[in-house]
């Protein structure tokens, strides 16, 4: 299992819930993150205490609960995790899931999220065999649900077959199944992200206002794929996603070395702000004022790593894809720009600020590939990343 990965566990109202802070604990001496949801019946088999403790983190029981909300919204709490996984999911979870009722937190989660799922069932014999519970299964399974178990053997209501829980260990080798697998599977990317800092002298820089949203964003939706992400990050304002392997960075040139480290990979995405300029005459101590007379920065032109990656004569990545940022004639200058740099992709969009982009949660793209250009609809920055891993994945087949 990928250390950080993020594991959304709901526990439902079963006897085996008990075997859910088995779970837990194995999941988190492998490394992964577990955020905890309970149903209201799973408190009747086990108590949020103990459930809270071995996760080390808060347990999420109520969807009206405003400190809940307030702190992580629903829906982002859905879509933080890598995976979903319900266990024990009781024949009723699974009745709500495959009919897409929402009537408590854990529901509400299952229908929000876009990640994939993966439930271990756990009921009596009968309820299992029963058409109702088979036809569920059924829906689930043709919604891309992933199952584990259940098994047969004696159960706690002193009946006999199929119907008990999965052992935690068998639920952990599917949840690695599950993370490991994906389109992207085996494939190495490598993803530029934020803004860099040009240092002036060792305590002032230049900058500028990328967040690293869309980057982090993208690595996220790659990871989700299964993709091996190296992700080169300037100092930006969110943080890293989980599962990545992250090479912190400063400057451009420092961003440049570290891509070309990361090689070969089969794809690069260069998501990054670079700076265009650097300070030729930085400073090794700190400026000090000179009576009347201004500093004179002298500037000296950066290296571009998307010109650079994608004019590689030896072991160029199979996909090289930017981003072009524009505020008038995006598709012409976003069209001279792959032609330019010589990458295979271009992602343009219109950053004037009546779009509200810059900064913003949503995007709106134009993908620009050697077939022309193709314009997405607006969606969320998540959205774009997710459709646009998607395509890589295409690519990449
Ligand atoms: O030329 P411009 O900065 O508009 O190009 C944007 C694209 O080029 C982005 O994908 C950005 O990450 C990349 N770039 C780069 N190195 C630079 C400048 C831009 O990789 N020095």
């Amino acid at each position: 299992m990928r250390a950080g990965s993020h594991i959304l566990l709901i526990i439902s109202g079963g006897i085996a819930a008990f075997k859910a802070l088995d779970l837990i604990r194995r999941l988190r001496e492998r490394g992964a993150t577990v955020t905890p949801v309970m149903t209201a019946a799973a408190g009747e088999f086990v108590t949020p205490l103990s459930v809270s403790a071995l996760a080390g983190r808060q347990v999420y029981q109520d969807l009206f609960d405003l400190t809940a909300e307030a702190e992580m919204g629903h829906i982002e709490l859905s879509r933080a995790a890598d995976l979903i996984v319900v266990a024990p999911a009781t024949a009723n979870v699974m009745a709500k899931m495959a009919q897409g009722i929402c009537d408590d937190l854990a529901t509400t989660l299952l229908l929000a999220t876009d990640k994939r799922v993966l439930i271990a069932p756990s009921m009596n014999v009968r309820m299992w065999d029963h058409a109702a519970t088979q036809r569920n299964l059924a829906q689930l399974k043709a919604d891309g649900v992933l199952v584990v178990g259940p098994t047969e053997g004696d159960m706690a209501c002193g009946e006999y077959g199929p119907g008990r829980m999965a052992e935690p260990l068998e639920i952990v080798t599917a949840i690695d199944d599950a993370l490991s697998s994906g389109p992207l599977k085996g494939k190495r990317i490598v993803v530029t992200s934020g803004p860099t800092h040009e240092p002036i002298d060792p305590v002032r820089y230049i900058a500028n206002r990328s967040s690293g949203a869309q980057g982090t964003a993208l690595a996220a939706a790659l990871v989700a794929l299964g993709a091996e992400v190296v992700f080169v990050t300037g100092p930006a304002d969110v943080p890293p996603p989980a599962g990545v392997a992250v090479r912190k960075v400063e400057t451009a040139q420092q961003m440049l070395k570290a891509t070309q480290d990361a090689l070969p990979a089969d794809a690069v995405v260069c998501a990054a702000a670079v700076a265009d300029w650097r300070v030729a005459n930085a400073g090794t101590q700190k400026m000090k004022k000179m009576g009347t007379a201004l500093p004179s920065l002298d500037f000296a032109e950066n290296p571009d790593i998307l010109a650079t990656v994608s004019q590689m004569t030896d072991g160029r990545p199979a996909l090289v894809v930017g981003f072009a940022a524009e505020t008038e004639h995006v598709l012409d200058h976003a069209t001279a720009k792959r032609a330019r740099k010589g990458c295979d992709w271009i992602v343009a969009n219109d950053v004037s600020p009546e779009t509200g982009i810059m900064g913003g949660s949503d995007n709106e793209v134009t993908l620009i590939t050697g077939d022309g250009p193709e314009h997405w609809p607006r969606m969320t920055k998540d959205q774009t990343a997710r459709k646009l891993a998607a395509r890589i994945a295409e690519a990449l087949a």
